[in-house]
Formats: C-alpha cells, sequence, structure tokens
C-alpha cells in the first residue's frame, strides 16, 4: 500500500535551518529513511516537500482521490492554515489515516508553535522525536490499516 509523507515549508532546509533543533540529517536522508522504514512495514512510501500551500493542499485532495493515507508534517503551516485544516479533514474524513508529525516538540519552544490547527483534524499527532517520528508515524498507519481489515 503506498502512503505518502507531506512536509510543509523550510523543511527541504533540513541540516543547514537550526541543526541544535531540527538535527544533521538533510530532507534526503529523511526520505531514505522513510522508504526503508516503509519498506519494513509493507508500505511503499512517496515523501514530499513544498513551501506552497496551494501545492500541500492540492496533494490531501489527491490522497482522498486515491485513498492513500498520509503522514504529515506541516511545518509552519500548522500553526495557522485553515486552508490546510480544512483539506486535511476531507482525508480523515475518508476514513483514512492522518499522522500528523513534528520533529521538534512545538509545546516547548515559543507560544505561537502551541496551537496546532491540523491536530483537531489528525489522527493522532507524534511530536519532539526527531526523524524517528516519522518511524512511529508509519508504523502507526499500518497499525490503523490492520485494524480496518479486522
Ligand atoms: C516543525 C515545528 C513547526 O513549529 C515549525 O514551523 C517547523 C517544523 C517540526 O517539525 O518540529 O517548520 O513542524
Amino acid at each position: 500500500r503506498r502512503v505518502i509523507v507531506v512536509n510543509g515549508p523550510n523543511l527541504g532546509r533540513l541540516g543547514v535551518r537550526e541543526p541544535d533543533v531540527y538535527g544533521h540529517q538533510d530532507l534526503a536522508s529523511l526520505r531514505a529513511k522513510c522508504q526503508a522504514w516503509g519498506r519494513d512495514l509493507g508500505l511503499e512510501v512517496d515523501v514530499r516537500q513544498s513551501d506552497d500551500e496551494g501545492e500541500v493542499i492540492g496533494w490531501m485532495h489527491q490522497a482522498v482521490d486515491e485513498a492513500t493515507p498520509v503522514v504529515m508534517n506541516p511545518a509552519a503551516f500548522t500553526h495557522y492554515s485553515y486552508g490546510l485544516a480544512d483539506a486535511a479533514a476531507q482525508v480523515s474524513d475518508a476514513g483514512l489515516p492522518l499522522m500528523e508529525v513534528h520533529i521538534s516538540n512545538p509545546a516547548a519552544r515559543e507560544s505561537f508553535r502551541r496551537l496546532s490547527v491540523i491536530s483537531p483534524v489528525a489522527t493522532g499527532t507524534i511530536t519532539g522525536m526527531g526523524f524517528f517520528g516519522y518511524r512511529l508515524a508509519l508504523e502507526a498507519v499500518a497499525h490503523c490499516l490492520e485494524e480496518d481489515r479486522k
């Protein structure tokens, strides 16, 4: 089964952007890890990144149309994009797993990061575990798909 792993704005800068917060590894290395973790779980993982809100919203519509589960780090869109929240709601309303991931723990940072407009429509949220959070999110997707089959 195919899963998309969507990364929002500035995550193309992983490795160079605030390495103390986001680590020293880049997006290519996150992609390779997600693909390897997916293989372990029987999932074909397609890792994407965009700085463009409209493009990320379009990926949610595509996920609904193609019945594709989503792992998403909405990055800064997390905190203010009602457009993305409405698009993400369509994914979870369709009964598809939608796991929200943050590399850092936004609750432990600036106050504007405490609000997620995505969390209310996500199946679940994983924060503060670095790149490993994507592995946990992929495991959660595999778990949800397994439960659906029962
Ligand atoms: C982030 C946390 C957000 O607050 C921030 O805007 C990001 C990355 C994270 O992965 O920890 O860009 O989503």
